[in-house]
């Protein structure tokens, strides 16, 4: 992808409607926003009036308040003349609840720096509810007290609600009681262990109370925002999309990485709003999406179909749509392979893979249990069958996913199994799940306990697959072990046991996840964690011979046109996989569901592999049941 970067104000393609500014990394953009608030305290210092800091919760901020403390530490910024008024709070829910936003903004910046406990606001969520709309009514005149919001930092979920200002807020509403969107309680289920103890309401400023800040900030990492974000970036504004009324503010700015801008039209389209370099892999992303578009075969576009669709300096320059179509096709062809291991004895000139040495080293790695099987069930099959050595390393043990109805059935069918005498470690267990709040956390030892049972999981699962036990490894990264959900922090350890792992494998080709996630998910580290891994190993010899190809498991496939290598599955093989991922008992019915319809997580995977195998027909390529797909990444 293009590395396009426009600058705050630029209007780089138009249809665009606030300014953007977009960075490789998030970590990029987070310095010059933490700088930006470091500027506005210090003038507030030399000013008779305190800076006025509107904050947010939630993943995204994890990282620039992780920066304003270091700042803080080792900079000296002080935050002695700021008064701060968050966003929002779960209703109802105790300031003590670990994942109250009270408790959030303690753990995650308040305890760190020299901010006066009073000149600290947070809505209440212990408010009696005939007092909330008073409790509301005050918090709106306290900001006004202080002149206003100077600035507003801004996450945006899945819905485009801003704060908690679900689809159907007005743009003038005020602070007040809201109930929470089905999707945005989905999004928080994780945290809460399970969507049915995510509180049904929040209290949230309006978006009236936001568009009031003097300059707003809005951030967003990961593909999984991509889709909202270019509404709200290049709609028109609507009720049903919240975020889209800030187009109106006048000092606003979107800060995205490139996974979280990848549906603006500049990138998708980039054709439809300038003059962009019409490389092969550009030109191969305007035919298929022109192929898919008017329902047209690649081999059957005509010069006409181009001109129709924006695409005449295209077919200027690389037509006539005979040749230009034929290439494309051509590319996409070669993507296809039943041999993800690389074909032995054949001529690899087209194919995704080399085909020596073949029989290769494979490393898969799965942030957690589950995410192989999803995304690489079939391919998985196939490298067994091709008799290559494989090592599926889970990087994390996945407990925090399980559970504690899951743990209680493993516990007793322990204890039963072994007569009634029990395992000690099952009768604690049991101990723990009697007396064990819904917000408690876990003991180490239940998180062990879930741990085993992930463990567990995961090996039948790769058998279905025909990959044997001995070929697995559980490498429980310590971010994962001693963090929470939002809150991992991956260090040193982390990298040096993946980088020890590599270094023995040496493997001729990875299987790895999570280069687009949010930074602060298990994928998202995950794959940071691997990166820098894989850097520290260049100077090894295997890694000039080792091809990395990107999987993925969040749901979000590749599309057709920037597949690089199409794993197809056969009817048995798709059978194979869904058994597969089925076997990950404790992960049934706990996927993020994306509509009220209840859909379980393998018929998503099998679906998703579908859509694949459906656009590859309708470019006229072969029929097939099902496409696994990677990229490779370089
Ligand atoms: C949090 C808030 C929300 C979040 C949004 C994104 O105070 O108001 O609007 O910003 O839900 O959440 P994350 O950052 O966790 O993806």
């Amino acid at each position: 992808m293009s590395n396009l970067i426009s600058e705050g104000a630029s209007q780089t393609s138009g249809v665009e409607r606030v300014p953007v500014v977009i960075r490789d990394q998030a970590q990029e953009i987070i310095a010059s926003i933490a700088e930006e608030i470091g500027q506005a305290v210090k003038q507030s210092e030399t000013a008779d009036k305190p800076l006025v800091l509107g904050l947010a919760t939630g993943s995204t901020p994890v990282p620039l308040y992780r920066e304003l403390i270091r700042r803080h530490r080792e900079e000296g910024l002080s935050f002695k003349n700021v008064v701060t008024f968050n966003l929002d709070e779960y209703y109802p829910l105790s300031p003590d609840h670990p994942e109250s936003y009270h408790r959030f903004m303690r753990d995650q910046l308040f305890d760190h720096i020299d901010i006066p406990k009073d000149q600290i606001n947070i809505p209440s969520g212990t408010a009696k509810r005939e007092e909330v709309h008073e409790a509301c009514r005050a918090y709106e005149e306290k900001i006004a007290s202080y002149g206003g919001l100077d600035i507003q930092i801004l996450g945006i979920g899945r819905t485009g609600h801003i704060g908690f200002n679900e689809p159907g807020s007005g743009p003038r509403s005020k602070t007040r009681l809201v109930t929470l969107d089905r999707l945005t309680k989905v999004d928080a289920a994780r945290d809460f262990h399970g969507e049915h103890n995510v509180p049904r309401y929040a209290v949230t400023m309006g978006v009236g109370t936001i568009m009031a800040a003097k300059r707003v900030i809005l951030m967003a990492w990961g593909r999984s925002k991509a889709t909202v974000l270019r509404d709200a970036i290049e709609a028109e504004p609507v009720e049903s999309l919240p975020a889209s009324f800030l187009q109106a503010h006048d000092n606003v700015c979107f800060f995205l990485d490139q996974a979280a801008a990848s549906e603006l039209t500049r990138f998708r389209q980039p054709w439809l709003v300038g003059f962009p370099e019409w490389d092969n892999k550009l030109a191969r992303q305007a035919v298929t999406e022109l192929s898919l578009k008017i329902g047209k075969p690649l081999l059957k576009l005509l010069d006409k179909d181009y001109q129709e669709n924006g695409l005449s300096e295209l077919i200027t320059e690389q037509g006539p749509a005979y040749d230009l179509n034929i290439r494309v096709f051509n590319e996409v062809q070669h993507t296809i392979t039943g041999w993800p291991g690389g074909k032995p004895n054949a001529d690899d000139t087209h194919r995704p893979e080399r085909a020596v040495p073949a029989k290769k080293r494979v490393l898969v790695l799965s942030p957690e249990p589950q995410d192989d099987v999803l995304a690489m069930g079939g391919t998985l099959s196939r490298l067994a069958q091709g008799g290559h050595e494989i090592t599926v390393a889970y990087l994390t043990s996945g407990s925090l996913g399980v559970p504690d109805e899951e743990a209680r059935w493993a516990a007793e069918l322990m204890i039963e199994a072994e007569e009634g005498i029990g395992s000690k470690l099952a009768k604690q267990v049991l101990a723990e799940l009697k007396t064990k709040g819904e917000s408690d956390n876990d003991s180490v030892q239940l998180r062990q306990f879930k741990g085993y049972i992930r463990r567990n999981e995961a090996r039948s699962s790769l058998q279905a697959c025909g990959v044997p036990s001995k070929c697995v490894t559980f490498l429980d990264l310590p971010f994962y072990e001693e963090g929470r959900y939002r809150r991992f922090k991956a260090g040193d350890t982390d990298r040096d046991l993946l980088l020890k792992l590599l270094n023995e494998v040496q493997p001729h080709q990875i299987f790895v996840t999570g280069e687009a996630g949010d930074p602060s998910s298990v994928q998202g580290i995950s794959f940071s964690v691997f990166s820098e891994a894989y850097n520290q190993a260049r100077q090894n010899v295997w890694v000039s011979d080792c091809y990395v190809w990107l999987y993925r498991s969040d749901g979000r496939e590749w599309e057709s046109h920037q597949i690089e290598m199409a794993v197809p599955c056969s009817p048995d093989e798709l059978r194979t996989k869904a058994q597969a991922i089925y076997l990950h008992r404790s992960q049934r019915s706990q996927v993020p569901i994306l509509d009220e319809e209840k859909t379980e997580v393998w018929e998503l995977a099998l679906e998703r592999n579908r859509t694949t195998a459906n656009n590859y027909d309708k470019l006229g390529l072969a029929e097939y049941e099902a496409i696994e797909c990677f990229v490779r990444w370089s």
